[in-house]
């Protein structure tokens, strides 16, 4: 291995940060030899309990079996804003920003706690109870922070499906969860184009008898079909209820919310997570990962529909009293500076986004980035997928002006929040390493057959402690969960990842080791594109398999087998691409479509991927062992008519 770059801290952060490098050593080891008083103190320290736990800790992995804070009593919501009323009612809590960059708002920790309980009221009045699942599929607006954490208020159980998913995906979600309220808006604006939300809802819940309410907020104004009795607008709604909406006392494992992620097989998961440990983790980790201080204006670019939005958007944020920034928009519009010329409006401290949006604001050109002052930045952050080492060098030398840590952070929705991670005053820091363990988390690696590496090492990467965040179970099917996570390397959490360890203990995440593809910091399941793909009446079979892709990471790349007679042709090809958007969103939508008149498969009729794999990401000269193939003539079909030579 070539050396590699070392950032060392910066003494003048590590000089006011939370977290100094010996503060961690010590930290780090208390989590792990004492981790019931560690965790016990960090319960008290970060957040207001009603009444305090009987045990900190519990778990048995081999039933998935994992428990907080057990008897003990809280509500999210009080904890995000009633108890900061008294010392930081005025404070601003949100600020907005539009998709047009003209408009922005800011709206206070004592204007959100009136929102919140308002809805919650409105929720109750439509019958929705502690446990009841509510859907929430609604674009970046403060209104998305109000119902969520109203829901939280009154411990029903929300399941956000981000906006970009198809009134299909919609659909199941709605149905696994078994969701009886639906909150949307309108539509959605994103980069100037409108998003058809409602007519989404209308259509997946049409498909859902058990739906009673939909509660529709008015966002771009337009007309949109309305099913009376069925609808109801927020607006209206709001009007007359009342702000006066006492807490819900809920226990610390009471579920707080669903959250639907994509495996290697067949449906996605709605994992579970609940209100004491995640929310503890969530704002522990925002706290000293981002080195928040009282006044700092955070900003993280996900989108609530996926985990980061719900960890470090809302809840770690709001926890902690912090400003958070919500941003409706896309980097590029209407020009690519937009990221930084927000930075500078609102005087950004601390900037959070994805590796996918570094790289594509990179490919137009430092002039964008030049032209803004960014000095408010301090701290930097990315999320999703693996960083590569020339995008980290440019966002550190260029965005930050080398002045600002990047913390890559690992983590998975199954987590709740970050594991792997730098500290910006703690931890060197080098290019593309995910660095060390969060408080509490123990990696370890493993080889194939399970047995633990030492020292320098690659593998696969398991997790051999439960920490607070971790989901607790796959909505109506514990069974899948134990499966997924605990069946492979007993014992352990497998995350699915793998990782090596450098001779400093650091952490790089080598990428996915199942069938799971990160498309954009999109995680996507290629069975459920193949899935989509066979749904064509002229598909016999189909195989997806992703690719290096230098924008979003990894494209999607097609293999695709046609009916016996049946042509191939340019409007089938996007006959299918339209399909994929239909039954699963935009996102989903293959990059490349190889004609494929049989796909390899061994003997016993299992398609093996690795070669596709290989022959999609041009790796011809070594596809590896291919004696198992049933008929190998297949392979040189799929060699001579491959997209990426
Ligand atoms: C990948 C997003 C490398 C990883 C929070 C993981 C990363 C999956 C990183 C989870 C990172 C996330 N470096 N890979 N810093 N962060 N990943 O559930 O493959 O949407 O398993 O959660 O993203 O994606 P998810």
């Amino acid at each position: 291995m070539t050396e590699v770059k070392t950032y060392p801290v910066d003494p003048e952060l590590s000089a006011r940060a939370h977290i100094t490098p010996e503060r961690y050593e010590t930290l780090y080891r208390q989590s792990i030899d004492e981790p019931e008083s560690f965790w016990a103190e960090q319960a008290e320290q970060f957040l207001d309990w009603f009444k305090p736990w009987d045990k900190v800790m519990d778990y048995d992995y081999s039933k998935g079996y994992i428990r907080w804070f057990e008897g003990g009593e809280l509500n999210v919501s009080y904890n995000c804003l009633d108890r900061h009323l008294a010392t930081r009612g005025d404070q601003t809590a949100i600020i907005w920003e539009s998709d047009d960059p003209a408009q922005d708002k800011k709206i206070s920790y004592r204007e959100l706690h009136r929102e919140v309980c308002k809805f919650a009221n409105v929720l109750k009045s439509q019958s929705v109870k502690k446990g009841d699942r509510v859907c929430i599929y609604l674009p970046m607006i403060v209104e998305a922070a109000v119902v969520t954490l109203a829901c939280a208020r009154i411990g029903a159980v929300h399941s956000i499906v981000f906006g970009g998913f198809s009134a299909e995906s919609l659909r199941d979600r709605i149905q696994d969860a078994d969701c009886h309220t639906v909150i949307c808006a309108d539509e959605g604006l994103r980069g100037g184009k409108k998003i058809p939300l409602k007519t989404s809802v209308d259509q997946a819940v049409s498909h859902c008898p058990n739906v009673k309410n939909v509660i529709v907020i008015r966002n771009t104004g337009n007309d949109i079909p309305w099913t009376p009795k069925r609808d109801i607008w927020y607006h209206e709604a709001m009007k007359t209820a009342s702000d006066d909406c006492p807490p819900e006392t809920l226990s610390a494992e009471d579920p707080l919310f669903i959250l639907y992620t994509s495996g290697s097989t067949g449906k996605p998961k709605g994992l579970v997570h609940t209100t004491g440990g995640y929310l503890l983790f969530a704002a522990m980790t925002h706290k000293y990962v981002f080195d928040y201080h009282d006044g700092d204006i955070y900003w993280c670019t996900a989108d609530i529909g996926w985990v980061t939005g719900h960890s470090y958007i809302i809840y770690g944020p709001l926890c902690n009293g912090a400003t958070t920034l919500m941003f409706e928009g896309i980097p590029t519009y209407p020009e690519p500076d937009r990221f930084w010329r927000i930075v500078d409006k609102h005087q950004v401290n601390i900037f959070y986004t994805a590796p996918t949006a570094i790289r594509a604001l990179m490919a137009q050109g430092n002039d964008f980035v030049n032209r803004t002052d960014r000095s408010s930045l301090r701290i930097l952050g990315t999320v999703g997928e693996p960083i590569n080492p020339e995008a980290w060098e440019w966002y550190y030398h260029i965005v930050g002006n080398e002045r600002c840590p990047i913390m890559d952070t690992w983590w998975q929705t199954e987590t709740g929040g970050i594991l792997i991670t730098p500290l910006p005053g703690a931890i060197a820091l080098k290019p593309g390493a995910a660095t060390l363990p969060f408080f509490g988390v123990k990696p370890e690696i493993l080889d194939n057959a399970g047995n633990v590496l030492e020292g320098e090492a690659e593998g696969i990467l398991v997790l051999s402690r439960p920490w607070p965040g971790q989901a607790r179970s796959i909505y109506g099917d514990h069974n899948r969960f134990i499966d997924t996570y605990f069946k492979n390397f007993p014992g352990y959490y497998f995350a699915g990842d793998g990782a090596r360890r450098d001779r400093d203990g650091y952490y790089w995440i080598t990428g996915r080791v199942d069938d799971v593809i990160n498309v954009s910091g999109h995680r996507m399941g290629t069975a459920e594109v193949e899935s989509a793909l066979v749904l064509h009446e002229d598909v016999a079979e189909a195989a997806v398999v992703g690719y290096p892709h230098p924008i979003k990471g990894q494209g999607i790349y097609a293999y695709v087998t046609l009916n016996a007679g049946v042509e191939p042709s340019e409007t089938l090809k996007q006959e299918l691409i339209d399909l994929v958007r239909k039954e699963i969103g935009a996102i989903a939508h293959p990059d490349i479509i190889q004609w494929a008149p049989g796909l390899p498969k061994t003997r016993s009729g299992k398609i093996m991927r690795r070669i596709l794999r290989k022959v999609a990401s041009n790796e011809i000269d070594n596809l590896g062992d291919t004696s198992t193939l049933a008929d190998p003539s297949v392979i040189d079909e799929i060699i001579d008519h491959r997209a990426n030579k």
